[in-house]
């Protein structure tokens, strides 16, 4: 016998009944350090961010890793996505993270911070309106573009451009999403910046991607 089940645990706090709100809804399996995290958005189970700026409607599923990274507005990622995964010093004797790591490994008092800078400086830039397909990895330094899709399973290498749909390992692009002249009208629409009240009230409108264009791109023309 099949018993019909809708299981949600009340402090989950992350419900696909749940209303979200101004302040982000986070998951209580989330590790969040040092980050600043938008409105309206949402954390799953085992969001992990170290270092990262989170933009207002932004999500993710659930085991999503992000260091040292920016992510827009409007992004959506997917399961098990890994963004700016740290390398290993690989030239160094031994490549093992007790030589960084050092003072958990008690061969120093102080962690090798020279070494975590060389991390950060590899930061990742995901621009708005980003999806980004299941188990995806984008690797340190790398840039994706406003609009652009990342593909399912891809290791993204080098970055993306804006509207760009990249799959595979290593990532290349596939086709695009819309033409680069119709990237570029939303690009200078930039509808992510709108308010809130704003988006209320031209909400259905996002339905119709030419009128659209032919309503607001007039306009932002001539302002
Ligand atoms: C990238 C994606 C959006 C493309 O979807 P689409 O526009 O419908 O493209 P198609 O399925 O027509 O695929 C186009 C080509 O790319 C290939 N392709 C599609 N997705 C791919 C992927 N993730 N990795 C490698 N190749 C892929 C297809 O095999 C096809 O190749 P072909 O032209 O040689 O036949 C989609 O395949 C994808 O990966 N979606 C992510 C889904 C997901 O992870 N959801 C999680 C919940 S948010």
């Amino acid at each position: 016998m099949l018993h019909r089940v809708d299981f949600f645990p009340e402090e989950a706090g992350h419900t696909p009944k749940k209303m979200l709100r101004e302040r982000p809804t986070i998951h209580p399996t989330c590790k969040i350090i040092d980050s600043q995290i938008g409105s309206w958005t949402a954390l799953g189970p085992n969001t992990h961010f170290h270092e990262v700026v989170f933009g207002d409607y932004s999500y993710t599923a659930g085991n999503v890793s992000i260091s040292y990274g920016s992510v827009g507005k409007f992004c959506s990622i997917a399961n098990s996505t890994r963004i700016n995964p740290g390398n290993h010093p690989q030239w160094r004797v031994t490549q093992h993270h007790c030589t960084y790591r050092r003072a958990q490994y008690g061969f120093d008092t102080v962690e090798d911070e020279e070494f975590f800078q060389w991390r950060r400086d590899h930061y990742c830039v995901i621009g708005h309106d980003v999806w980004i397909g299941h188990g995806a990895v984008i690797m340190p330094g790398v840039t994706i573009g406003h609009g652009a899709i990342i593909g399912a399973g891809a290791v993204v290498t080098k970055d993306a451009g804006p509207y760009e749909v990249v799959a595979g390992i290593p990532g290349k692009v596939i086709k695009r999403r819309f033409p680069e002249h119709t990237a570029n009208q939303l690009m200078e629409i930039a509808w992510w910046d709108w308010d809130r009240k704003t988006l209320e009230a031209r909400f259905r409108e996002f339905m119709d991607l030419e009128a659209f264009i032919e309503k607001y791109h007039r306009h932002t023309k001539a302002l």
